[in-house]
């Protein structure tokens, strides 16, 4: 499959079809906030099987639905089902979301996940807000031909995630009830959670958090030069912080109790998304 400039705009002419507007910011749920998508106002729902060269989800948690609407007054794009390597996808693909937001028009994107608790002082039911990450395993979604229309071939990543947006989401905690911390996203391919000793060298490295996906996505809009924000959930302690095993159960179960309060913070955040220049 070659992808070209062409290949990406044909899904962005078929949603503009769809939607009379312009979104302002685009989210990616994680499994910890599928609950989000309910608060949309005034939805205009697009299967992802009918968008022209987009994917399909192969998660059962994750829908698979383009929704538009509106959320504290702004106007969002909301991917409810991401796609991540461990399903399949060659990493090539998994550029394929931030690009049609990108084609769209969108001001920012936040990408939202479930992770396990690298760092030791970090609890079940905390935020990260993510400061970076580190991937070392698996290829860059941006291998192979440079389409120099998103993006240069080489590109910087030492912003990636938005030093404003960053302070938004610090300005927004109070009243939430949520514990909130900054910290570093280490990247795990999946499907399997790690090994403890595999948290224990992410932590020695300089993680704080350990997920399976964000970090690909987060790539392309660094391409792209579009601002990001990351939210984890921390939904367990990641693999031998305790000494007992690590279920999908626990997950979501942890999920499933924060993502009210989540879901209102996001919602806060992006209602005061306009006061930040980016
Ligand atoms: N590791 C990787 N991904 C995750 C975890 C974890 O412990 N928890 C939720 N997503």
């Amino acid at each position: 499959m070659e992808y070209t400039y062409e290949f990406f705009k044909a899904s962005a002419d078929y949603v503009k079809s769809i939607v009379p507007y312009t979104p302002e910011v685009a989210l990616i749920l994680g499994s910890c906030l599928g609950p989000f998508a309910d608060t949309i106002e005034d939805p205009i729902v697009i299967d992802y099987r009918d968008i022209p060269n987009f994917l399909t989800t192969t998660v059962e948690s994750h829908a698979g639905k383009l929704i538009f609407g509106t959320v504290a007054g702004k106007k969002v794009v909301c991917m409810s089902g991401r796609f991540h390597s461990y399903e399949g996808y060659d990493f090539e693909q998994l550029v394929i979301p931030v690009r049609l937001f990108k084609l769209l028009g969108v001001r920012a994107t936040i990408l939202t996940n479930a992770a396990g608790a690298i760092n030791t002082s970090y609890r079940p039911g905390d935020i990260m807000i993510v400061s970076d990450h580190i991937k070392l395993t698996g290829a860059s979604p941006l291998r192979g031909k440079n389409i120099d229309k998103f993006g240069p071939r080489f590109f910087d990543a030492t912003y990636i995630y938005t030093p404003a947006l960053r302070k938004l989401a610090w300005d927004c905690v109070e009243g939430t009830g949520l514990t909130v911390h900054e910290g570093v996203y280490f990247f795990f391919t999946g499907p399997q959670f790690e090994t403890p000793a595999e948290i224990r060298a992410a932590r020695l490295l300089g993680g704080d958090a350990a997920g399976m996906s964000t970090v690909t996505e987060a790539l392309t809009a660094a391409h792209c030069g579009m601002p990001v924000l990351g939210l984890s959930v921390m939904t367990n302690m990641a693999a031998g912080v305790l000494d007992r095993k690590l279920t999908s159960e626990e997950v979501d179960e942890t999920a499933k109790t924060i993502s009210e309060r989540f879901s209102d913070y996001v919602t806060k955040i992006i209602g005061r998304i306009g006061e930040v220049e980016l």
